[in-house]
């Protein structure tokens, strides 16, 4: 049988090689998608409160399609005191007044739709707030509700402040102890992120079974998939071993004080993965259609790459790559992009589904960490390395951090830090406002003050200006965009090579006439490169996209064998 197979699979390839390449593609929405990330409370105001909200999304939804990405994928929009921004979640319902009603979400799903974009909603499962009705009657031991969440007590100690030891030496990801005392039920309760986050206990089936259900609610009400939040943290320890000193900082409150081998990545967690991938396809069984699940997991690769599962029982569709983010950065030399991305790329299983991310609400803009000068050559990495890619707004047009001051911070991690180490933690830098033109507030909203000020290079730094520029991030975003419908992108081998210390470059390839090559100078000084040790390329090539201060402007013939490169540049080159 194995056989017939590989025969019937060279006849078919041979047979797409030779086709026009407009086939159809026959890959799953989630897998050609681009799918772009909007953190709601800065992408449009509506209402002029100066905090974004769904109608404001609605009303950008064209915006969306024009660009060409395939799905939305909202950070939480559920009601929430807001403690973290909407990350402490008091109802998983319900919608919080902040963005509009449930009606809003309806009309935007039903838009998005129609305008065949598909809608990611944010899971976020590891913690409620402390104000939801499951932890108050976890609080009162009410109802079946007393295990809910991690509660504990350490060893009776007189001299302790509450008459007992913490349970552990676990810390909070936003700094000091992870358990806090409750005074009602006289126990501590663990925390990974703000006190207002009590951790849920997944060792409960009743919390199993209330998560599936709030999975459920979503999939009833016609949403595509899922982007599972905080997913190493869902289970701890059960004997609350301490964790070990990890030589990586000096300060004790800092959370990289300590490994995290009793707090992440613990087995349960991946089977819950696997369990929530069941309910999912069991909705796909039925109507065929797929709803994506994409987990948050930052870890070292033989811990992220379990998310995936097994063939047997698949978990995510695919884990968040994030090396790009955390291994990479301005002064990583080609030999190290191409180390970070073999990593990834070479030790997926035949059944994995890469993909690729430059940024987040977590993590300081791209075009901060590498140098805006380089926002074209990382876009060109996301969009045409195989699979999936997935863009935090504004990355399409070059957007920077911003500089918030102590006044105007608000993010609690930087709060947390302090007025003099605020900047090394605070996340207010990459989540102002999205910026739509020059106009006040860069047409993000009427209000005199918004929740987050507004970057001072919004007047050329915006959607209506790069629009109308004859170059700009947002014009080779969309190319790259168009260049990823091509089979040779979807269905291409992949080969990168680090050319010399400063050049990198790749190949996209199904028929080697009409390969796609992307080049980088990551470096300082301009170089002479000669692309033929990529592999039998033409002599001859045709620039399709090119950075944006790059001499070489698209439909300009190349010479692969001496081809010359200012600093920082960067090309995509085909045959055609
Ligand atoms: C996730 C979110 C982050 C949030 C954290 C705790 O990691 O991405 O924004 O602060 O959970 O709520
Ligand atoms: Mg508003």
């Amino acid at each position: 049988m194995a056989p017939l197979v590989v025969i019937l699979f060279l006849v078919f390839s041979i047979a797409g090689i030779t086709a026009a390449p407009a086939k159809e593609s026959d890959l799953d929405w989630w897998q050609s998608c681009v799918v772009y990330q909007i953190y709601p409370r800065s992408f449009r105001d509506s209402d002029g409160d100066g905090v974004g909200d769904l109608k404001g999304i609605t009303e950008k939804l064209d915006y969306l399609v024009d660009l060409g990405v395939c799905a939305v994928w909202m950070s939480p929009i559920y009601k929430s005191p807001m403690v973290d921004f909407g990350y402490d979640i008091s109802n998983y319902t319900e919608i919080d007044p902040i963005f509009g009603t449930m009606e809003d979400f309806e009309e935007l799903r039903d838009r998005a739709h129609e305008l065949g974009l598909k809608v990611i909603m944010d899971f976020v499962v590891s913690y409620t707030s402390d104000q939801m009705i499951w932890f108050q009657k976890s609080v009162r031991r009410e109802d079946g509700y007393d295990d809910w969440y991690l509660w504990a007590l350490g060893e009776k100690n007189e001299s302790a402040p509450h008459g007992y030891n913490l349970p552990s030496n676990w810390l909070s990801a936003f700094r000091g102890s992870g358990w806090n005392w409750n005074e009602e039920r006289q126990q501590f309760y663990f925390h990974t992120f703000t006190k207002e986050q009590p951790d849920l206990n997944y060792r409960d089936p009743g919390v199993v079974k209330a998560m599936k259900d709030v999975l459920r609610y979503w999939v009833d009400k016609g949403v595509d998939g899922f982007r599972v939040d905080a997913v190493p943290n869902m289970v701890e320890d059960i004997n609350l071993h301490d964790e070990l000193i990890s030589g990586l900082v000096d300060d004790p409150d800092d959370y990289e004080y300590l490994t995290h081998i009793y707090t992440q990545h613990q087995p349960e967690t991946y089977d819950m993965v696997q369990q929530w991938r069941e309910v999912l396809d069991e909705y796909k069984g039925k109507d065929g259609h797929t709803r994506v699940m994409m987990t948050e997991n930052y870890g070292p690769i033989d811990k992220v790459l379990q998310y995936y599962g097994t063939v047997e029982r698949p978990g995510a569709n695919f884990p968040f790559n994030f090396y790009l983010i955390t291994n990479l950065d301005k002064n990583s030399r080609a030999h190290d992009f191409d180390r970070v991305i073999d990593m990834w790329l070479g030790n997926l299983q035949e059944n994995n589904w890469p993909d690729w991310l430059l940024g987040n609400h977590d993590q300081h803009r791209v075009a901060s960490r590498y140098g805006v000068e380089m926002a074209d050559a990382l876009n060109m990495l996301s969009l045409l390395l195989p699979g999936t890619a997935i863009t935090y707004m504004g990355e399409e047009l070059g957007m920077e951090d911003t500089d918030v001051s102590w006044q105007d911070t608000v993010d609690p991690w930087g709060i947390n830090a302090g007025e003099a180490n605020y900047k090394k933690y605070s996340r207010d830098p990459e989540r102002t406002p999205f910026q739509w033109d020059d106009t006040t507030n860069a047409g993000f909203s009427s209000s005199n003050k918004t929740w987050l000020p507004v970057n001072s290079n919004y007047k050329t730094v915006n959607v209506e200006t790069e629009k109308q520029a004859t170059r700009s991030h947002y014009h080779v975003y969309k190319q790259l965009i168009e260049l990823r419908k091509t089979r040779t992108i979807q269905r291409g081998s992949t080969y990168t090579l680090a050319l010399t210390d400063n050049v990198f470059a790749f190949t996209r390839v199904l028929d080697s006439s009409d390969p796609v090559v992307v080049v980088i100078n990551l470096g300082d000084v301009s170089e002479t490169v000669n692309l033929s040790s990529l592999g039998s390329l033409p002599d001859a090539l045709n620039v399709y996209a090119s950075s944006i201060h790059s001499d070489y402007r698209p439909g300009v013939i190349v010479d692969t064998r001496a081809l010359g490169l200012h600093p920082k540049e960067a090309l995509v080159l085909t045959a055609s």
